[in-house]
């Protein structure tokens, strides 16, 4: 059942070539200018008239969440904000007509993100689901919604859930961003022939597993990990601290990289690893300097940069290579070297990496 792999993690991220077409399967035909989800008709209009958007999830889906507000205000020029559902619903949050709420959960059970829902129904919102479970509770809480078909995932640790969920809500602020008109026709298509190229170029960066094998015994016996990125690779920093710490229990915190001058540069010395977030988009030359910054306190620097990138192997003690696509669709590749990491460094050390201590695969209790 695991296919040869000897875990389910290792499994699943190797699928994400295959779940991440399965994601877009019928959905996507840049040939033909073609983008359309089956399950967002009824309220299309209303997601595209949106004023503002309210994104609530929890963990891994609240980070693929971060992704998407990027998405909406780059892509559909709306304005996006993103909770976690616990605190969401603890409050007492402004829901206005035009708003729209947009719930991501992998299990379809979280119980904070399902009482989200039920608050934010109550004072009127519109509900858009992004599930992976068919007919789980907050599939059917939801008013209409995007499956992510991704297949299950049964690691605890989510990897191929957020790479689907990244797609969708990619395909959703396209869709948008399309009828709003503020993305040119050649943008659209342009981003539809990336993303139909986005299996192939996961298949490229699953290639540096042999790489990061290595990169992880060298990195296996560190107390502490710091991930860097910035726009769009942000979220995908804190993908990666959570990856680290909740399989392999090394405390790790993920930063917008420009926020490390304002407290956790105090931390960085010979000890510290900082994987860094550093493909060649709008950020490059900012993320850059952030680099010479660890390296000037004798950081130990593993950056993730794009194919060819020769500028950064001149600074960083390891490079990571992903193929280059468009900046929005960054995270989809980014993300790969990051949760092999985090796999390879767990199994090093002798943790239970399908089942991690104290976790739960769906947390149905708040
Ligand atoms: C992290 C992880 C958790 C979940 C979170 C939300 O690897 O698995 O952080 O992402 O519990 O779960 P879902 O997406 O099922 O609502």
């Amino acid at each position: 059942e695991k296919g040869g792999y000897p875990h389910f993690m290792l499994k699943e991220i190797f699928e994400q070539p295959k779940s991440i077409k399965d994601s877009m399967r019928g959905r996507v035909n840049a040939s033909l200018g073609h983008l359309q989800l089956g399950g967002i008709l009824q309220y299309a209009n209303k997601l595209t008239n949106a004023e503002r958007i309210i994104i609530v999830a929890c963990g891994t889906s609240w980070h693929a969440g971060l992704v998407a507000e990027y998405l909406f205000e780059d892509i559909a020029r709306i304005p996006v904000e993103v909770e976690y559902a616990s605190e969401f619903r603890y409050r007492n949050p402004i829901i206005r007509e035009g708003d729209v709420v947009i719930a991501i959960s992998q299990s379809g059970e979280t119980a904070d993100t399902l009482a989200a829902i039920e608050l934010a129904k109550s004072k009127g919102a519109v509900i858009f689901g992004v599930c992976n479970v068919v007919g789980s509770s907050i599939s059917r809480a939801s008013h209409e919604g995007a499956y992510l078909h991704a297949g299950p995932e049964i690691g605890v640790a989510s990897t191929k859930a957020f790479t689907a969920q990244v797609s969708v809500l990619a395909m959703m602020a396209i869709i948008v961003g399309n009828k709003k008109g503020t993305i040119t026709e050649s943008q659209y298509i342009a981003l539809l022939t990336e993303l139909e190229t986005i299996p192939q170029k996961v298949e490229k960066a699953l290639k540096s597993n042999d790489q990061i094998v290595e990169i992880a015994e060298q990195f296996k016996d560190a107390k502490n990990f710091l991930y860097l990125g910035r726009g769009y690779n942000f979220p995908v920093a804190l993908e990666g601290a959570l990856k680290l710490k909740e399989i392999s229990y090394i405390h790790a915190e993920g930063y917008p990289a420009a926020e490390m001058k304002h407290g956790p540069i105090a931390l960085i010395d010979a000890e510290m690893p900082v994987c860094v977030i550093a493909p060649q988009d709008n950020s490059y030359e900012k993320i850059v300097s952030n680099i010479q910054e660890v390296r000037a306190r004798k950081g130990r620097v593993i950056a993730v940069v794009t194919e060819g990138d020769t500028h950064i192997k001149n600074m960083a003690e390891y490079t990571i290579e992903v193929p280059a696509t468009h900046e929005a669709l960054m995270p989809l590749l980014t993300v790969i070297p990051l949760q092999l990491l985090s796999y390879h460094i767990a199994v090093m050390r002798g943790c239970n990496v399908d089942q991690p201590r104290n976790l739960a695969k769906s947390v149905t209790v708040e």
